[in-house]
């Protein structure tokens, strides 16, 4: 054949292939069958691998592969996309339910109606709509930032990429969880662990074609920002849902008690073998809308709503050994080595034992038979051990008296609330002293929810360690890369790519910054509690210098067992120079609030006594959505108290002595207009 007659040929194909690609993007109208795609593809692969010159941009054989890609654009979500806490027994619905109730001051004959959703397990995605058009979609990436993956979105048949509905609000970002069928799954499943996992690797493929390939499927359940919508509820928005063409879970269901509720479960606990995809637990939430707008957030997860999961796979496997693992706060964690063991379709070979207590309290030994549990993504466990399958000559688990890594004396703390002894035993030494501490600091350091370092993951963190690149977490940013330059496995693109991550997570907020630090009993929300109240990295300092414990006294949220040991981390002086290494090099912004305009700007309060209608937690909820601030202690910093009934006579004595204005319920609801 001539080179033009063949060039001809395959440009054909090739226009082809690029028409029949669009179709697959909106597969409201598909030409082909997946067979004749597949094929098409093929002959322009052979084409090109017999004939060399044959070369296009828009050929299968430069975008398709089963590579996950880096390269979504990051897209900030409007609204956050929250998680949800966990339930899993009937005592956890009532504490959930007990703490509604107080927050709303409900009197006992109001019955709470909720919105019982089965919880898929897949992956969440939030669809933005303007005016009816499907216009961007995201993952749900760490809730505030996800990635742009419209395109693989929109060749999910499940999503409407065009509602004329009258009531569909003119901006609204959908919600709902991407899936895959167990059918559709079997027929796909030699490359992934699981359908969540099969879901989630064909989110992320870098071309839409091989999405399109991976039959997924979409359900809505809530959303973020919603312009111009009237809806009452959480099951109308539900109805509203399925109107304007989303798919909504059949098994939604509309449900008053803790009892009832229970019911629903066991229900659907049995039901969920037969459904054609995995469901992990039932999501909770009330159902008006109003009641939700009144109850808000903590956090990260709202208050009103709640997952109930379901109880665990477990497997039965030897356990081969026990080996202790060091952690950040030096907590010393047994974990059985067993056999591996298929559980739930995950292959387990580690299992927790938790702690010293539980090895003692069941007599775990090397070589027993054991009931190993896993459940979602909560680490596997032991349950317990077939005493009767055990031999003779087993030797019960002696704990170590001795840090495995730095042989520091390991011991157990004193708990002042609980007046005994921890379960934990930890090591003794300061940290930094410990290797293996030490190494555990940094892997948080550079971890997702501190600094979020880009590539620079607990692998990378040991084999720096080993290479003696780093001993601090300041040491990241003083990196000789000249020498990563030339370790195995890396190159000039690699290194460059590590240089450009750290340099570019120099700027941080002051909540990661403490976050990062690690200090005992410092997580993520104590660390925006800090920083909520410091405002600046220089108060932050400042405190560290002057360590003054006062001064987190009116945190609210913030206990006695956090400021000691805040003021026991300032105290060592491996930390000390942590902190002044780290000043030097870092930009720390300063925290905004989160309303700086709201009608209680810069004003501090303080409530004593009981109020009316209206709960202490919702209260301070109020102070703080109007951008007040709520303090626990009396000072001269105070502005107002608050007095409902039966007032404490010390507090109410303090402010007159400071001069502090003293307010009733009735004028504090004024100041909020
Ligand atoms: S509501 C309130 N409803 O569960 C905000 N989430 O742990 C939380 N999920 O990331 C979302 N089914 O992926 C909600 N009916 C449902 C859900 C559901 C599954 C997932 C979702 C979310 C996670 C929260």
């Amino acid at each position: 054949m001539k080179i033009s007659k063949i060039e001809k040929e395959y440009l054909k194909k090739i226009k082809l292939f690029q028409e029949y690609n669009k179709y697959y993007y909106d597969k409201s109208d598909p030409k082909i069958t997946d067979s004749e795609f597949d094929s098409l593809k093929k002959q322009i692969i052979e084409l090109e691998s017999k004939h060399k010159f044959l070369k296009s941009e828009n050929s299968p054989s430069k975008s398709v592969g089963f590579k996950p890609s880096k390269n979504f654009k990051k897209v900030k979500h409007r609204t956050q996309m929250l998680s949800l806490s966990n339930a899993f027994n009937e005592e956890d619905l009532k504490n959930f339910e007990k703490k509604i109730r107080n927050f709303l001051s409900l009197t006992k004959d109001f019955e709470i109606e909720y919105s019982a959703e089965p919880k898929i397990d897949g992956i969440s995605a939030s669809l933005i709509y303007i005016k009816g058009k499907f216009v961007q979609g995201l993952s749900r990436g760490d809730g505030k930032e996800g990635e742009d993956i419209t395109e693989n979105l929109k060749t999910i048949n499940d999503i409407p990429k065009n509602i004329n509905e009258k009531n569909f609000p003119t901006e609204i970002d959908i919600r709902g969880e991407i899936f895959i069928q167990n059918d559709d799954f079997k027929k796909i499943n030699e490359k992934f662990a699981n359908p969540r996992n099969a879901a989630s690797g064909s989110l992320r493929q870098k071309d839409p074609a091989v999405t399109s390939k991976i039959p997924l499927k979409f359900i809505a359940y809530t959303f973020g920002i919603a312009k111009e919508m009237n809806i009452k509820s959480q099951s109308a928005f539900l109805n509203n849902l399925k109107n304007w063409g989303f798919k909504v879970n059949e098994y939604n269901k509309n449900v008053k008690g803790i009892k009832n509720l229970i019911k629903n479960h066991q229900y659907l606990e049995k039901k969920r073998k037969e459904m054609n995809f995995d469901i992990d637990g039932i999501v909770y939430k009330i159902n008006d809308f109003d009641l939700q707008k009144r109850l808000g957030y903590v956090t990260n997860a709202p208050r009103w709503a709640i997952a109930h999961k379901f109880s665990a796979n477990s497997s039965i496997s030897k356990i081969i050994n026990i080996e202790i693992q060091v952690g950040r706060t030096g907590a010393l964690t047994p974990v059985a080595k067993i056999q591996p063991v298929n559980i739930g379709g995950v292959i387990v070979s580690n299992a927790t034992l938790h702690n010293e207590d539980e090895i003692v309290r069941k007599d775990i030994r090397v070589g027993d038979i054991a009931t190993v549990e896993r459940a979602g993504d909560v680490i596997p466990h032991v349950i317990s051990v077939d005493l009767k399958k055990r031999k003779k000559n087993s030797k019960k688990f002696i704990f170590p008296t001795k840090c495995p890594s730095c042989g520091s004396k390991t011991v157990k703390d004193f708990n002042e609330i609980t007046k005994k002894k921890d379960a934990v035993r930890r090591c003794s030494s300061e940290g930094f002293e410990c290797d293996q501490i030490a190494k555990e600091k940094i892997k948080h350091f550079v971890s997702k929810e501190a600094f979020n370092i880009d590539g620079f993951g607990k692998k990378i963190v040991e084999n720096f360690w080993e290479l003696k690149l780093v001993k601090f977490p300041q040491d990241i940013f003083k990196l000789d890369y000249d020498k990563i330059r030339n370790l195995d496995g890396w190159g000039g693109l690699s290194t460059s790519n590590l240089k450009y991550a750290i340099d570019s997570k120099k700027k941080i907020s002051l909540d990661k910054f403490i976050y990062s630090l690690g200090i005992r009993h410092i997580g993520q929300e104590n660390a925006k509690l800090l920083a909520r109240h410091l405002k600046s990295a220089n108060n932050f300092f400042k405190l560290s210098l002057n360590k003054d414990a006062d001064e987190l006294k009116n945190i609210d949220g913030i206990g006695d067992t956090q400021i000691k040991s805040i003021i026991n981390f300032f105290l060592n002086k491996t930390n000390e120079n942590f902190l002044f290494e780290l000043k030097k090099v870092l930009e720390i912004t300063d925290t905004h609030q989160l309303n700086q305009s709201g009608l209680l700007k810069n004003k501090t309060f303080m409530f004593t006594g009981k109020l009316q209608n209206i709960s202490r937690a919702e209260a301070k909820s109020l102070v703080e959505k109007n951008s007040g601030n709520i303090v626990s202690s009396v000072t001269k910093k105070l502005d107002y108290l608050v007095i409902g009934e039966k007032p404490t006579n010390r507090k109410v004595d303090q402010a007159k002595n400071l001069g502090v204005k003293i307010i009733s319920q009735k004028e504090w609801a004024d100041l909020l207009n």
